[in-house]
């Protein structure tokens, strides 16, 4: 067998055009409809009966993939079934043409890394390049050739469950989420060794579901559009991502999955996408629930006629009914051989063509690489957001002193469950190997009395979900579970400690797709465990097991230090030590406002202001209208200082840049990492902007007692914006005021006006 990882075959823009006119000029129109549709392949542990809507047929995978009916396949993890459907692929194709397999490789396939909302709260590029780079070699060496990732809708509304897979409410920081994610997955080009290809999604809006609710309807301005939700998708195109995920819900009327004015006019010409673009799963066939095609025929002709190449179909694929659909003239056949050509070229630049299959011995070392799991160790320490830290006996409570506790109480059902800690989307994982925070305590604190209490039992959902037909997601219920007496031990085991390490938040499955609340509390007796362990009087340090900001109110009153530590994936544990024990200095930050209360949501830093006396903290009768932490929010173990913002030019043309310049001190003893963070507000223009926009950050490492000068450029690129005004993009005549510091509500402040020649 050969390695799918060694050289790719000649992709030389010529011989892989001829290639593909080739293999094209060959193909029936029935191959050409196998080609452009892709089966999920769940494997046998899956229960098809319990899936939504009329599942596949038992064996219609198989007959397809016998009749040459199949051009890609996801769902596949283990390498010897990708090599088994892959030969029945290749022999089941007049052509040979291969498979191309593709998963949710979404933070990680054996070493899962923390959730993407984590990842983002590293604002450190490379660390999350890095993470991916993992995923991805991980993911080629079992046959995965393309991840469906990464997701970068912008979330404004934590009620939204997929929140947890993207990068929060910033469109800045999450271009540069997205970008590095896109380098991560795909390497230096489409095709390079030991990488695979990168489909950000869902284009577009996804995220802005009415209600939080996910599936439901998207309205959103051209202005929103372009200012905030697409920037996302542009700088992963830009990043060179190979693949295009359309989303489920209609867009402003119109489903996004066969929007023209999106996938044509935006993604193709103007930003020169020429990658393949895929639906969402049975976004195709929707497109008749929508009300909006008449039925598959339809819905097949006008997604091929949109630019959607591949159909990724759950149940019976629309694309099945192309031929018909090309024979009455619904869709021209040039339209079909466009979608065919962009599948046949990512597969010749993967180079599947000579090297179909993987080698599955391989595949088993690299899965076992412990590079793997240092790499997501680390991403773990970075990502964790230090929330608050107050002072215990006249010293912030963290960092622990190692030295000096005899004994721990480890308190909640999340701080011992392998599952909980790896977070939502993971399926191909070794839950003996994760380490929990219990565990990773109780390997670092050999000297001290370790004790654990869950206290109170999983939160269970209201509703059944779709995904509970996979195995392990209904976890059972703790056998013989004493709520009062559990709950009696737990504080128990608090009150004879010397600190009280509670582990608090959301389980594995309250988060991610068809997960939306309606509530931010703490599911099921969580906040009452915590009341009653804080009610001893024994130090408490609160961990948040979250992808979404949870109702933290009445903690960031009470509990000296809480901890964000996201979900924080197969070495959490080990991370979470490392950073209670003062090993790892935490210097993550919020990629969203976390707000006080549900009442509060959407919350977002980048608001406008309307209205004189302005009163922005008080809009609501109940409840303060500021967040609970602000966006950019997280504490070190280190104190910084940031000093002297000079701006190079008091006033430039709306063409040139000015740069920025900020000093940061670490006035402490600790090394540490700040994340310097550069805001911007344009004050009198053609549209109303925002009080302020993030556009610069860098992430540096300032030694204690050390200084360090971090530059921003502001040029047009961070200037210019979409106005409804003129329906376009301007640049604006105007002033600026520039604000540096910790978080976004930086008042090291700078100004600068720009004007127009013409
Ligand atoms: C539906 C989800 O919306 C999408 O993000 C995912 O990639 C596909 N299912 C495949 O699992």
């Amino acid at each position: 067998m050969t390695d799918s990882n060694g050289p790719a075959v000649d992709s030389r823009a010529g011989g892989m055009q001829r290639r593909v006119e080739e293999l094209l000029a060959q193909m029936t129109l029935a191959e050409k409809a196998g080609q452009l549709t892709q089966y999920f392949s769940f494997g046998a542990e899956v229960d098809l009966e319990d899936a939504p809507g009329s599942p596949q047929a038992p064996g219609e995978v198989s007959e397809a993939l016998e009749c040459g009916g199949v051009g890609s396949l996801l769902f596949v993890t283990d390498p010897a079934e990708t090599n088994r459907l892959q030969r029945l692929a290749v022999a089941g194709n007049r052509l040979g043409i291969p498979a191309l397999f593709g998963f949710d490789v979404i933070h990680g396939l054996r070493t899962v890394l923390p959730v993407p909302i984590a990842l983002a709260a590293s604002w450190d590029p490379e660390t999350i390049e890095r993470g991916q780079a993992v995923a991805a070699r991980e993911a080629r060496a079992v046959g995965i050739h393309w991840t469906f990732a990464p997701m970068v809708d912008v979330a404004r509304d934590p009620r939204w469950g997929r929140i947890v897979e993207g990068a929060g409410e910033d469109p800045f920081l999450g271009a540069a989420v997205a970008a590095a994610q896109v380098r991560g997955f795909q390497g230096e080009r489409l095709g390079s060794p030991e990488r695979i290809v990168a489909g950000p999604k869902h284009l577009v809006g996804y995220g802005a579901a009415l209600g939080g609710r996910d599936y439901d309807e998207v309205d959103l301005s051209d202005a929103q559009l372009w200012n905030t939700y697409l920037p996302p998708f542009k700088a992963a195109v830009d990043a060179g991502a190979g693949n295009i995920m359309t989303a489920y819900m209609p867009l402003n009327g119109v489903p996004a999955t066969a929007n023209d004015w999106l996938l044509k006019d935006v993604l193709r010409d103007e930003w020169g996408f020429t990658g393949f673009v895929v639906s969402d799963a049975n976004a195709v066939r929707n497109l008749r629930t929508h009300g909006f095609a008449e039925d598959l025929t339809d819905a097949g002709a006008r997604a091929v006629a949109a630019g959607v190449d591949l159909e990724m179909a759950i149940t019976r694929p629309a694309y099945a009914h192309l031929p018909e659909a090309v024979e009455s003239g619904a869709v021209s056949l040039e339209a079909v051989d466009a979608c065919v050509r962009r599948v046949l070229e990512v597969k010749l630049r993967l180079g599947l063509f000579d090297s179909p299959f993987v080698d599955e011995d391989r595949a088993r070392v690299v899965l076992h690489d412990p590079a793997h799991r240092e790499v997501a160790r680390v991403a773990a320490q970075r990502s964790a957001v230090l929330l608050r830290n107050e002072p215990v006996d006249g010293r912030p409570l963290l960092p622990l002193d190692a030295g000096a506790l005899r004994s721990v109480a480890v308190v909640g059902p999340l701080a011992d469950s392998p599952r909980d800690t790896l977070g939502p989307w993971v399926f191909d994982v070794d839950l003996e190997e994760t380490v929990t925070v219990l565990q990773g305590l109780r390997d670092r604190l050999g000297g001290a009395d370790v004790q654990y209490a869950p206290g109170v039992r999983p939160a269970r959902r209201t509703f059944p979900s779709m995904f509970d037909m996979f195995p392990g997601n209904t976890p059972a219920d703790p056998e013989g579970f004493d709520d009062d007496a559990e709950l009696a031990r737990a504080v128990e085991l608090a009150t004879r400690a010397d600190i009280a390490v509670v582990v608090v938040g959301e389980w594995q499955h309250m988060i991610g797709e068809a997960a939306s609340r309606s509530s931010l509390e703490l599911p099921g007796r969580q906040q009452e465990l915590l009341e009653a362990v804080v009610a001893t009087g024994t130090p408490v340090v609160l961990l948040v097991m979250n992808g979404r900001p949870l109702d933290l109110r009445w903690a960031a009153e009470h509990v000296p230090a809480v901890l964000d530590i996201w979900y924080p994936g197969t070495q959490g544990g080990t991370a979470v030590a490392d950073l209670l024990l003062g090993d790892a200095v935490p210097g993550g930050k919020l990629p969203f406002s976390w707000p006080r209360t549900v009442g509060q949501v959407p919350m977002i830093y980048s608001r406008t202001t309307s209205h004189e006396p302005e009163n922005a903290e008080r809009r609501y009768w109940d409840e303060a209208s500021t967040p609970l932490f602000p966006f950019g929010h997280g504490l070190s173990y280190a104190t910084f200082e940031h000093s002297d913002l000079t701006l190079d030019r008091e006033s430039v043309d709306v063409e040139e840049t000015v740069t920025a310049r900020v000093t940061v001190t670490n006035t402490s003893g600790v090394d540490g990492e700040e994340v310097v963070q550069l805001y911007l507000h344009q004050r009198h223009g053609r549209a109303a902007r925002p009080v302020r926009e993030l556009k610069g950050f860098e992430r540096v490492h300032v030694p204690a007692g050390a200084s360090q000068t971090v530059e921003f450029q502001i040029g047009p690129d961070e200037r210019r914006y979409w106005s409804a005004a003129v329906k376009g993009w301007v640049l604006d005549a105007s002033t600026f005021d520039v604000w540096a510091g910790t978080d976004s509500n930086a008042r090291l402040a700078g100004v600068f006006t720009t004007t127009t020649s013409s």
